[in-house]
């Protein structure tokens, strides 16, 4: 192996990634007076966050009756009891001074005619503990929310004093011999140079493992890089089999169309112009959580009633919105359906297929945003110097099914939540620890092992076995016999990376390289993902066995941890679900049986 030079910096917090939950951590952490870098594969407004639409929930009861009690009961009912109530307490609590704050950073949030940020319906958020109509509580702007707050906190992130690193590429999390995380080494793409970021604190950022999957809204660098880092550092994932479909992604592009067309008033119609949730949600119908509705248009498209040529989709309607609406709430997914699915809106349906959105397992953390593992018969143990946020985190407060809208607010309370810790716990210019002179090697020999890749299979045809398997085997519905060999054909895949062939052998915006990380990244954790639903003999939230089809709390109320060695290893341990709350503002949600 020849001698890669290493740059060293030394700050007391490092981010690695830039989207929402980046950007509020990085800026969070400078306003506290800790020396921070961000640390970012794309330039930071061109993060996924920029993707989101509908918008972010939040009970400020601008258009009607709303409490964050009411939050929280729909927030742990969604999760399918499988949520932390003492996580979703704090979340749920901390939406409104998080939006106001946004608001007064300059988000351009819709307005209502009295001035007050626009709020639309959302599925699975009601008021009165599920008795009440539906809650108005999702914040928008317009329908390109995400957009409008990631330029927000970029800008609020530039008025203070955090340095950032663009279009540098983070390998490996430096550990020392003690468990604690020392920092991160990263790779320049643009100078080919290699920077070993030493610091209190690594704060992990990185956003989801959409890309697993073939079909997916998610962009193409939602390759779950925190969550690969933190597999090839020994560290437990948990919940992995939580997958979230969202109902509206469009056919045959997979774009997200936002629920806020159904929170406005659109309707899924089957090949008979039926509204078919009318009989699988009769009380909240279209405006059901995403698991549900996933589900309800499967059995829509098997049982001979979804429309086109091969029968194999769903229509959304909203035609009858009207031009004004459509123009002034909805304008982004008019001109996506227009684009990707040749369709006028205002005229004609959009053909639409529950498609990838979300993970709901990642890294575990407690509501502070440390990461935990299970050591030494403690569920809850930190692991020190490291930190994960937003969707590259499990709380965790989405348990089995997020609800649309909390993906927004998690990633600006956690990202502020780490912040808060950070000045709690890291003392400014303190010392980032001691690290022994061959730490980064592992890394290095793997870094020098890929970009020489010599074997007979192109990354691409990797990605695309992977993708495609992901897709079939751990879909919306399960059984234990597709899982079986969804698991034996993932562990061959898996595998066939000892013979990738990298083609670039050069270290300067080498793409090919850069794309088979991200491929070992997905991996990992396509592997924990189906070894864990295939584990999981139940069905709760978005995991839905057809074998199972029952939630077991019995024997099933608990978290899943999964590990995954280099060699494809796998190995599965649990931890208890928080079933308590914070404080005596809440009581805790017993289990029941979970109908809209
Ligand atoms: O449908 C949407 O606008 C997506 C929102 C979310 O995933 O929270």
């Amino acid at each position: 192996m020849p001698a890669y030079q290493i740059q060293e910096h030394k700050f007391d917090m490092v981010v690695v990634g830039a989207g929402g939950a980046g950007l509020r951590a990085t800026f969070g952490l400078a306003q506290k007076g800790l020396k921070t870098a961000c640390i970012t594969k794309v330039f930071p407004t061109r993060s996924h966050t920029v993707a989101a639409q509908g918008g972010v929930a939040a009970a400020l009861a601008n258009m009607g009756e709303d409490d964050w009690r009411y939050h929280f009961f729909d927030t742990v009912k969604g999760s399918d009891w499988l949520g932390d109530q003492d996580a979703i307490e704090y979340m749920c609590k901390e939406a409104i001074p998080a939006i106001v704050e946004l608001e007064h950073y300059g988000v351009p949030f819709s307005r209502t005619e009295d001035g007050r940020i626009y709020q639309r319906p959302f599925g699975g958020m009601t008021t009165r503990f599920g008795e009440g109509p539906p809650a108005q509580r999702t914040c928008a702007a317009a329908d390109r929310t995400g957009h409008a707050i990631l330029h927000t906190l970029y800008q609020q992130s530039l008025a203070h004093d955090a340095q950032f690193f663009i279009e540098y590429f983070a390998l490996d999390l430096i550990m020392d011999q003690h468990g604690a995380c020392r920092g991160v080494l990263a790779l320049d793409m643009a100078e080919g140079t290699l920077h070993l970021f030493r610091a209190q604190g690594t704060v992990l950022a990185t956003g989801g493992y959409g890309r697993a999957y073939f079909s997916a809204t998610s962009a193409h660098t939602c390759t779950g890089d925190g969550g690969g880092m933190a597999l090839r550092a020994g560290l437990g994932m948990q919940d992995m089999e939580f997958v979230q479909f969202h109902p509206t992604g469009i056919y045959g592009a997979g774009c997200l169309i936002t629920e806020g067309v159904r929170g406005e008033g659109g309707i899924l119609r089957n090949s008979n112009g039926e509204r078919f949730m009318e009989r699988y949600a009769p009380s909240v119908k279209d405006l059901a959580p995403r698991d549900m509705v996933s589900r309800a248009m499967t059995i829509e498209i098997r049982e001979g009633r979804g429309v086109g040529e091969h029968k194999d989709h769903i229509l959304l309607d909203l035609t009858h919105l009207g031009p004004e609406v459509i123009h002034e709430k909805l304008p982004g997914i008019a001109e996506s359906a227009r684009i990707f699915a040749g369709v006028d809106v205002e005229k004609q349906p959009i053909p639409v297929l529950p498609t990838v959105h979300y993970n709901m397992g990642g890294i575990p953390t407690n509501y502070h945003g440390e990461v935990v593992q299970l050591r030494e018969g403690n569920p809850d143990a930190v692991v020190p110097g490291l930190y994960a946020i937003g969707e590259a985190a499990c709380v965790s407060v989405h348990g089995a099914n997020r609800l649309g809208s909390n993906s927004l607010l998690d990633l600006v309370v956690f990202g502020r939540a780490v912040a808060n810790r950070a000045a709690e716990t890291i003392k400014p210019n303190g010392d980032p620890g001691k690290l022994a002179s061959d730490a980064c090697d592992a890394s290095l020999a793997r870094l020098d092992r890929l970009r020489n890749a010599s074997g007979g299979t192109p990354t691409s045809i990797i990605r695309d076995k992977m993708q495609r398997t992901m897709q079939a085997d751990a879909a919306v519905f399960r059984t234990g016999e597709t899982l079986a060999d969804g698991v034996r054909k993932m562990r061959e895949i898996h595998a066939s990376f000892a013979d990738v062939r990298v083609s670039d052998r050069s270290l300067v915006w080498n793409s090919d390289l850069i794309e088979t990380f991200e491929l070992s990244n997905l991996l990992d954790q396509a592997l924990a993902t189906i070894v864990s639903a295939e584990n999981r003999q139940e069905s709760r939230g978005a995991h839905a066995r057809e074998d199972f089809p029952d939630r077991d709390d019995a024997n099933w109320q608990k978290h899943t941890l999964c590990w995954v060695d280099g060699a494809g290893n796998t190995a599965i341990d649990y931890r208890p679900v928080h079933m308590y709350t914070l404080t005596d503002d809440v009581a805790v949600v017993p289990p029941k049986k979970r109908v809209y």
